[in-house]
Formats: structure tokens, sequence, C-alpha cells
């Protein structure tokens, strides 16, 4: 469903809109910083979203708490084991239906604000966080429905890259955000990078705010805004740029 109608929908009849997150991870403190402070924090207090998290360890059989072996090939580096993960999936899955069960992966699909739209839409995803060298591939294959990358470089683990990723859903979920337009605004949104914004005071050491901004004029402002998105666009993002003259 289309953003500005599911937008519009949650207004017309204040249907609260729940999203629940379950991620799995080995150190899922790193999340205490990224998700108790500022739009998540409040959006988690104002229980628009549910985000629960699961240390593997806790999923594993093994007396040590073993979540990793070697691998069966030569090569350096301990893999992620599948019993733990399996276990703790079927636990989730045992209590509610999941729309997809994401692998945080180098390899994965590049984030995008195409692909955010898309996952803020669903009402129920796990997250799984890798480690180590990688995870059992039969993970991969049989448990993980989609695998998504932040970037095209490689970080210790997968708990920063899923910080990321809940960030970027949880402000497109209705009412996490004061003024929902201002999630529509954003850079990307519609394929434009947003255009440069201004506060007080008007003068600062000689640097000027733009004179058009002062003018009081919607209609100039709006068209000066739009030009500065496009030129922004194609300086910064010249591919965006170029699908946004096809489209057009
Ligand atoms: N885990 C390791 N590197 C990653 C990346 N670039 N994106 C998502 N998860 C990752």
């Amino acid at each position: 469903m289309d953003l500005r109608l599911r937008l519009t929908i949650m207004r017309n009849f204040t249907k609260i809109f729940i999203m629940r997150i379950d991620i799995i991870a080995i150190f899922p403190e790193m999340f205490q910083g990224p998700f108790t402070e500022s739009i998540i924090k409040r959006a988690v207090n104002k229980g628009i979203v549910d985000i629960q998290l699961h240390n593997l360890r806790d999923y594993s059989t093994d007396k040590h708490k073993k979540v990793d072996d070697y691998p069966f090939s030569a090569g350096a580096g301990m893999v992620m084991m599948i019993e733990p993960v399996d276990n703790c999936i079927t636990h989730l899955k045992s209590q509610r239906d999941y729309d997809e069960v994401i692998y945080m992966s180098p390899d994965g699909e590049l984030l995008n604000q195409p692909l955010c739209n898309r996952l803020s839409l669903k009402e129920n995803l796990i997250i799984l966080c890798g480690h180590y060298k990688g995870i059992d591939e039969r993970i991969r294959e049989h448990l993980v429905t989609m695998e998504v990358s932040i970037g095209d470089y490689v970080l210790s683990g997968g708990e920063l890259g899923a910080a990321v990723l809940v960030d970027s859903l949880v402000r497109l979920i209705p009412g996490s955000i004061g003024d929902e337009e201002s999630a529509l605004s954003d850079s990307f949104q519609d394929g434009l990078v947003s255009p440069p914004v201004y506060t007080r005071p008007r003068n600062y050491k000689g640097w000027e705010v733009p004179e058009i901004l002062l003018s009081g004029n919607d209609k100039l402002i709006n068209d000066w805004k739009l030009e500065q998105s496009y030129l922004r666009t194609k300086e910064r993002r010249p591919k965006m740029y170029e699908m946004l003259k096809k489209n057009v």
C-alpha cells in the first residue's frame, strides 16, 4: 500500500498501527543506546512499536551456551550454528505469524528508501544479526526470507545494521514523528534529496540566509526548494537524477 494512502487511512480510522520487531542477536546490549533515545524511544513508549530483543545464547542447548562452531571446509573464522537460530525462530513463530525473517548481511539487498517504505508496512518482523565469518548457509536457505545490507562494507556484526534498519522503519510508522508529513518529505522519499534548511539568525558572521526564504511568498519559496532539491540530486545522486528524468 502506498505510504500516503496508509497514513490517510490511519488518520481517518484512528486505528493504532503496531509493528512488532523481534531481534535475534549475540550482543543485544548493543541496542541499548539507539533504542532508548529520540524517536524510537518515543514510539516504544507510545506503544506503536514493540521491539523485543532475544539473546541467541538463550536458545543454545550447549552447556556453555555455544552459538558458533568451526566451518566444515578449511578457512579462517567461526560460523554461526543453525540449531540456536532455529530454536529461537521456531519459538517466535509459535506465538505469531511473521511477514519476514530478515538476515542482516553485507551481501543482502541494499537498504534504500523504497525498501524502508515497503518494510514499514509489515506488521511482524524478525531480524537476525549475524556474527563471525557468517551463518550456516542452511539458515539462509530454510529460515530467512530476505537479506538486507546497509551498505557495501563489512561490519563486525549485524547489530549496528539492524539498529539502522529499525530506525529507518520506525520513523515511517504513523504517530512516531510529531508531524507525519515530515517523514514523507525526507530526502529520497520522492526520489529527490532534501533542499537546504536554515534557522535564525538571518545573518551569522556575514553568512546570509537566502533572501527568498524571508520573502513570505509561499509559492516562490516552494519553487525554490524544489529547484534546490533537483540541483542537489543532480550533483550528489546523479543516477537517481537520471531515473527522475526518465519518469517525468
Ligand atoms: N553485517 C556485516 N556487514 C553488514 C552490512 N554491511 N549490512 C548489514 N549487515 C551487516
